[in-house]
This record gives C-alpha cells, structure tokens and sequence, in this order.
C-alpha cells in the first residue's frame, strides 16, 4: 500500500497530538496542549500530562477525523508512538491506539518518537527552510524539551543510526532551567529568545559543553548543557553578590549563542565527517530564531544543505507519527504485535 491513510497518536510528553496522512500527504495535525497546566510548577508534570492525555484524547480525535475529512472506517491503519517518553504518557496513547485498532478492526504500528521526528520531513513539501522533497542520507538534529539527539539516517524504515545525544539535560530543558534562574516563565525557550534580542552575545563567553578534544575522543557527537546552566547561575549569583542587576539581555543572548554554536559544531562535525552534506532540523527548539539564522549562515559556508520542516511539524505531533507508519506499511512491514507497550527508555 504506497499511501496508506494512517491516523497517528502521539502523547510522549504534554502535547496530545493526533495526525492523519495519506501517504505522505498531510490531512489532519491537530494538537491539545497541557502547557498551561505545566506552567506553574515550571516544568512538565508527568502525572499531569497523563491524565490531560486522557481527556483530551477523544475530542482530538474527532477533531482529526473532521479536518481530513475521512471516518475511522476509511483508515488502513492506527500508529502510535511507543516511546520514548514519559512513561503514564506514552500508556494513555498506545492504549487508546491499540483500542482503536481493535475496535475498528484495522493494523496496529507501534513507533519511535525520535524516527518520527524525521518522518515529519516527509509531509514537508513546503519547507521553512530548503526545498525539493527530503534526500538521504541525512544527518538529523533533533532538539526539544526532552531530547537533544543526533542522528544519521540512510532509510527511514531500516537504517536510522544514533551518533550522539546529550548526556544530562536536553537543549529545551536548558532554555527552560536558564529562563528560571533568570526570572522569566515556563516555557523558557521563547522568552530567552525574546529577551536575547536585546542583549549582546560576546558579552559573557559561556562554556561549550563536550568539546575539549579529551571529551571529543568519547563524546564526538555527544552534548551536554548542565555546565552551561551551572555557569549561567554562577553569573547570576555574582551579580546578585555584587548588588548589581542581573544582565538578563546579555546573559539570555551568550547564553543561547553557546548552546546553539555547540548544537551545530556538532551537527556540522557530523556532516563533514561522514561525507553526508544534508542536515535536517526538528524538534521545538527550532523554534528558536537564532538556531534557525546561524544553521543558513553555518550550512552555506559549510556547503551543506538545510532543511527545516514548518514549526507545526517540528513540535511533537501526531502527523509525524502517522507518516513513519504509513512510510513502513509502503515497505511492506508487518504490523506490530498488540502485546508491545509503552517502552518510556525505547533507544
Ligand atoms: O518539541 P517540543 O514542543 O516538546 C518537547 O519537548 O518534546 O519542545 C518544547 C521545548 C521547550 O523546552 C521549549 O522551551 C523549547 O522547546 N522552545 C524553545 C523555543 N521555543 C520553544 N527553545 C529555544 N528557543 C525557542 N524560541
Ligand atoms: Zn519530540
């Protein structure tokens, strides 16, 4: 079956996403965030996202089925990302799924969230950045609030390898720490952004994580950004210490230089050194205008091309979902067993 009509569920984390492709044409990606309900405690509570998952489950649904304008029967397929993600999350989707599946009678494909990412590309036909449809290989950079991963991906289906992937917090959680100590709200990552644009990003030179050539040898294509926030909070106190106000534009922007010259030098190391002159972007720190400004400049120097899907398919969703299963029923795989679960640490 070469374009599959597949509804995807995808709930690893705050966003109950539903998405309903054919093939890779985009039908339906609707989303129901618990954000709000998240914002006062300063970050995602998984308890919370579960049981928000759960209420926002079916009338997201619904919702799909009516924008794409098709009815459950018509489906070939139900998918669901399995992990990884937070663990009562992840159950409330692949429940559902599964549910679905069997109540309507149809295949039942559990997916990765991180593959799903890249599959995102495939529904791409009007990048933010780039043009033409996806080519592989590719190497892929995917940054968000849970994950900061690099991968190389030679086949969608078959051959999506993992080089590296941060080591303690993830780019999004670092915005999102950084944000706190500074005094501004959950979610972070806008608000630095906001608040950079006044500040200047030479003025404090902030650690680049993992790329000392000691750490190079272990951690090529690894990240971490826990020294940086330790730095950012170092700067703060001194200045608190100091009775001097805290520079929050220029803290905000060398902060966000550091992490996204660290994210691309590693990006680009890996392009150059597999001989994969393709980079793709996802996941929603790309949200982030300087990432996005110094990928163009970075790539063209480096002769690399850049794409960048819409930020509508670059956050969780459930399209992304949809169009890797509807990717692995055109090769002919099987569906999964309805004995897989959730798996919270899925590779
Ligand atoms: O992909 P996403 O919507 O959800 C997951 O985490 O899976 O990503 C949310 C993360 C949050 O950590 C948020 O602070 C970050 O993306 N983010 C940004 C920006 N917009 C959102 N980080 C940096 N700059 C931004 N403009
Ligand atoms: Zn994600």
């Amino acid at each position: 079956l070469q374009r599959a009509l597949v509804l995807g569920i995808e709930t690893s984390c705050d966003e109950t996403g539903i998405g309903i492709v054919r093939g890779t044409e985009l039908l339906a990606n609707v989303i129901a965030s618990s954000m709000d309900e998240h914002a006062r405690y300063g970050g995602v509570v998984p308890e919370i996202a579960a049981r928000a998952h759960l209420e926002a489950l079916t009338p997201t649904i619904e919702e799909a089925l009516r924008v794409a304008g098709v009815r459950l029967a018509d489906l070939d397929a139900v998918a669901v990302t399995s992990g990884p993600g937070l663990a009562g999350a992840l159950m409330v989707g692949v429940g559902a799924a599964k549910a679905l599946a069997v109540a309507t009678g149809k295949p039942f494909y559990a997916v990765n969230h991180l593959v799903g990412h890249v599959g995102a590309d495939l529904l791409n036909h009007e990048p933010l950045v780039g043009e033409g449809e996806l080519e592989l290989p590719t190497i892929a950079l995917l940054v968000s609030g849970g994950h900061t991963s690099l991968l190389l991906v030679r086949d969608l289906v078959s051959d999506v390898e993992l080089l590296g992937e941060t080591i303690d917090d993830a780019a999004g959680e670092a915005f999102d720490k950084v944000a706190r100590l500074l005094g501004l709200p959950y979610p972070g990552g806008p608000e630095i952004d906001r608040a950079a644009a006044a500040g200047d990003p030479t003025a404090i030179r902030f650690p680049r994580g993992l790329t000392a050539p000691k750490d190079l040898e272990r951690h090529r294509y690894d990240f971490s950004f826990s020294g940086l926030k330790t730095a950012v909070a170092r700067h703060v106190e001194a200045a608190v210490a100091a009775g001097e106000p805290v520079p929050v534009a220029d803290v905000a922007a060398s902060f966000r230089e550091a992490v996204v010259d660290v994210l691309l030098t590693k990006a680009l190391a890996a392009c150059r050194d597999l001989g994969v002159p393709r980079l793709l972007l996802g996941g929603g720190v790309v949200a982030n205008r300087r990432l996005r400004e110094a990928a163009v400049e970075r790539c063209a120097d480096a002769g690399v091309a850049l794409r960048i899907p819409p930020l509508s398919l670059c956050t969780d969703n459930g399209a992304m979902i949809a169009s890797l299963a509807a990717q692995l029923i055109a090769a002919g795989h099987p569906p999964s067993s309805l004995g897989v679960g959730a798996d919270s640490t899925l590779p």
